[in-house]
């Protein structure tokens, strides 16, 4: 589904704690810019790409920021279609150039830009070490030309043995958002999920509370 502005403000506005979230980013951006923060969520499908763009889109809104979101959820990328993109970048010539800049599109959305996932060749190219690497890179580049960085990622469960495990971007963020998707994800999951992301060096910094009730 591609996402006009207008339809992320729609579902943004469903997600409660959003703005206290966008409220905390904006006074922590204040006093130590930039601010790179984390989402994810214990389990797929309750709205972390949903709450990133919006978030961006929030966040972009005060026009003095330069705002970037980035999907590092790699093997399922969802940011691109809220912003009409598709993905188009190689990892590899990433790894040779490190020319991040060339591969940053405009959001269409003044003072929001997006790094879209790259598009991966076959399995087993690169190790997990090697892609920990590289997002380790790209997000310390993107600190140096943004002011907020919002890093879209994959849910901590099930278990991801490759580098976008948000377990091993978390400690690469300044702090990281838990969405959950009420009366869905077992109360237990999500403090599993927070164990995991605290045992490896995330600061969990909040939840944002999705009442979504899907029709499916
Ligand atoms: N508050 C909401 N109102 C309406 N639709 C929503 C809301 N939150 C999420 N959705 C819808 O639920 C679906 C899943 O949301 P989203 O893609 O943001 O989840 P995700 O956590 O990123 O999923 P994944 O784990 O697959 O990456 C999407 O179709 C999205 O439009
Ligand atoms: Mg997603």
């Amino acid at each position: 589904m591609e996402f006009t502005e207008k339809k992320i403000v729609q579902v943004f506005s469903e997600l409660a704690e959003a703005n206290r979230i966008l409220a905390g980013i904006t006074s922590l951006m204040d006093r130590q810019p930039p601010v790179c923060w984390m989402i994810t969520s214990a389990a797929w499908g309750e709205g972390k790409t949903t709450l990133t763009a919006g978030l961006g889109l929030l966040a972009a809104r005060s026009g003095d920021k330069r705002v970037l979101a980035i999907d590092m959820n790699w093997y399922s990328p969802g940011l691109h279609p809220c912003f009409g993109l598709t993905p188009a970048w190689d990892l590899q010539q990433y790894a040779q150039d490190k020319n991040l800049i060339g591969r940053i599109r405009p959001s269409g959305i003044p003072h929001l830009d997006v790094l879209t996932a790259p598009v991966l060749k076959e399995s087993g190219e690169n190790s997990g070490a090697e892609y920990a690497g590289l997002a380790r890179e790209i997000l310390n580049q993107a600190r140096q030309m943004y002011d907020v960085l919002l890093v879209d990622t994959a849910s901590v469960f099930p278990a991801n043995r490759r580098m976008t495990d948000p377990v091993v971007i978390g400690s690469a963020c300044d702090a990281t958002i838990m969405v959950v998707l009420t009366g869905v994800t077992p109360r237990q999951q999500v403090k599993q999920a927070q164990v995991r992301l605290e045992s490896s060096g995330a600061k969990v910094a909040g939840v944002v509370v999705n009442n979504w009730k899907s029709r499916m």
